[in-house]
């Protein structure tokens, strides 16, 4: 399957190395979360999953379980599951089981060896099942809905991975997988709602500092895949929240005056100066349904977890 573009290792490096150059340059500098995720960057975030702070994974898969047989009403029978940024696949295998005879499973990864894992796991699990595994950019979605298995789909985008994108990219986003889907699609989302700013920083300063080696492992990736020479001792992980914006921010701080080379180019840190490296979104049900209705879904039904955590979120086309 090719409608995402699938990316081999030297396209995704030449784009890694271009989004990091063009970050660098920037005021302030930032970089695209999504290159967090190699195969270390992976298995750090499988880690985070099950840290006690990360209360994200536990609450929407709890809640998946507990609203799975409504979903499967809102959703009716022989869905094409199509899932945007799986992860481990351990949600994907809650949703199949929760649903009427799923027709098929196709997983979008931008880390090759999760898209695998996750196609292998789901697999293993739901024999019969067609099961597909695509490597590639789930922001760079061709409206080719014809090049998915048959049949009405399924968008599944968990992991509030929606939140990672800023307001007027993420209505881009869902648009462009409306577009994706094809007539007839529905699309759960999971997304993380605002709450107190104490659970939310810690959620992503864990005490254990494995949300600090997630956010270096960026760092870590550009030194090992593009030559770069980052000292990794020279930045610390910072988390904080940004009420105005409804986001956590991820960054990265420079503890010193230094420069940096990463593809033929210098980069001049001042100490104390942050590289952006991740925003988390945070919504409200009422912030989700107008960016979702922007997009040019409907909002079919809404389910949070008792203490208003989490969110799911089935849409409509
Ligand atoms: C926050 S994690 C969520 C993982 C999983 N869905 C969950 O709910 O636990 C984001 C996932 O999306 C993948 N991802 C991030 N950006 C992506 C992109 N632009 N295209 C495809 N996959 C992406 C990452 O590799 C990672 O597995």
């Amino acid at each position: 399957m090719n409608q995402l573009a699938a990316m081999g290792p030297i396209v995704a490096r030449a784009h890694f190395a271009n989004d990091l150059v063009e970050g660098l340059s920037a005021t302030p500098k930032t970089t695209p979360p999504k290159w967090f995720y190699d195969a270390e960057g992976s298995r750090l975030f499988g880690e985070i999953t099950r840290l006690e702070e990360y209360y994200p994974t536990r609450t929407e898969m709890a809640l998946l379980k507990q609203v799975g047989p409504e979903i499967a009403e809102a959703a009716g029978p022989g869905r094409v599951v199509v899932e945007y940024g799986s992860g481990s696949g351990d949600k994907a295998a809650l949703l199949l089981s929760a649903l009427t005879a799923p027709a098929a499973y196709v997983c979008l990864e931008i880390d090759p060896g999760a898209a695998q894992a996750t196609a292998d796991t789901v697999a293993a699990r739901f024999p019969g099942l067609p099961t597909r595994g695509v490597a590639g950019d789930f922001t760079h979605l061709p409206q080719d809905p014809p090049a998915l298995p048959r049949g009405p789909r399924l968008g599944f985008f968990p992991g509030s991975t929606l939140g990672n994108f800023d307001p007027a990219e993420a209505q881009t986003l869902l648009s462009d997988m409306r577009g994706h889907l094809g007539a007839g699609a529905a699309l759960l989302l999971g997304a993380d709602l605002v709450k107190d700013a104490a659970v939310l920083e810690a959620a992503y300063d864990d005490a254990k500092g494995v949300t600090a080696d997630f956010n270096l492992n960026l760092l870590a990736r550009a030194n090992r895949d593009l030559g770069a020479d980052f000292d990794l001792t020279a930045f610390a992980h910072e988390a904080r929240w940004n009420p105005e914006a409804s986001r956590i921010e991820m960054h990265l701080r420079s503890l010193k005056d230094q420069t940096v080379h990463l593809a033929g180019k210098a980069f001049a840190f001042t100490a104390g100066e942050t590289i952006h490296t991740e925003s988390s979104y945070k919504f409200t049900p009422k912030s989700l349904q107008d960016l979702a209705e922007k997009a040019g879904w409907k909002l079919q039904q809404l389910w949070t977890d008792p203490k208003d955590w989490f969110a799911l979120a089935i849409l409509t086309a």
